[in-house]
């Protein structure tokens, strides 16, 4: 997708997004956020979206959050205004392609339901790389394609209609594992059924 077809699809989105795809993709939110508020630090949630993950974060953890729809970083606005969100830092708008923080910025960084969305995602991998801190982690939730079955052949039927959706649904796992400087130590398919996967990797020093 280019950064226009993110903006208005996502424009669409932001008025339903909380009750649906949002309500049903929780459980990465969940575990990524309980990894990273164990670890605690700086985080950087990158396509923060509608500020589903936010209220999650425990109390060691400051995060920044960043987006390039404006209509999704309303609504993360009101719910940190809302919920008084103490422990979040910023909400920008920013293209996570190019971002505008020094190098090893951060403690960790999350990309939930994102990879499979942002344009030049090989670009976005490397900008993770750049601002997280050497032996900093990264967490990505994502659904990646599928090799077989009904399900492979779902996403292969809507994969032109990623402009409408508003992502990719046939997107390939190796995309945001040829960077070289992130290492993969840990890979989880996540409930219901598997559709996500959740993967940590480690920055090398
Ligand atoms: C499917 S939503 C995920 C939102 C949130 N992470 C979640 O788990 O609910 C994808 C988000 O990525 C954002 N996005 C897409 N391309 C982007 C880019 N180049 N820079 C920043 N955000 C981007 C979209 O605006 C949208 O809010």
């Amino acid at each position: 997708m280019d950064l226009r077809a993110v903006e208005k699809s996502y424009a669409r989105w932001a008025p339903v997004y909380d009750r649906t795809f949002g309500a049903l993709t929780n459980v990465g939110r969940r575990r990524a956020t309980a990894m990273l508020s164990e670890l605690g630090g700086a985080v950087l949630e990158l396509g923060v979206g509608t500020g589903l993950a936010l209220r999650h974060y425990g109390p060691r953890v400051t995060v920044t959050g960043i987006d390039y729809s404006e209509e999704m970083l309303a609504k993360a606005r009101a719910k940190v205004a809302a919920e008084r969100l103490a422990n979040v830092a910023a909400l920008c708008r920013m293209d996570a392609r190019d971002l505008s923080f020094p190098d090893d910025s951060f403690d960790h960084v999350a990309a939930m339901h994102v990879m499979s969305v942002v344009p030049e995602p090989e670009r976005v991998m490397a900008e993770i790389a750049r601002v997280v801190r050497p032996g900093g982690t990264v967490i990505i939730v994502n659904h990646f394609r599928g090799n077989r079955g009904v399900l492979a052949l779902a996403e292969r039927i809507a994969s032109p209609f990623a402009n409408l959706l508003g992502w990719h649904s046939d997107f390939d796992r190796e995309r945001v594992l040829s960077e070289p400087r992130l290492r993969l130590v840990a890979e989880q398919r996540l409930p219901p059924l598997g559709l996500m996967t959740l993967i940590r990797l480690v920055r090398e020093s």
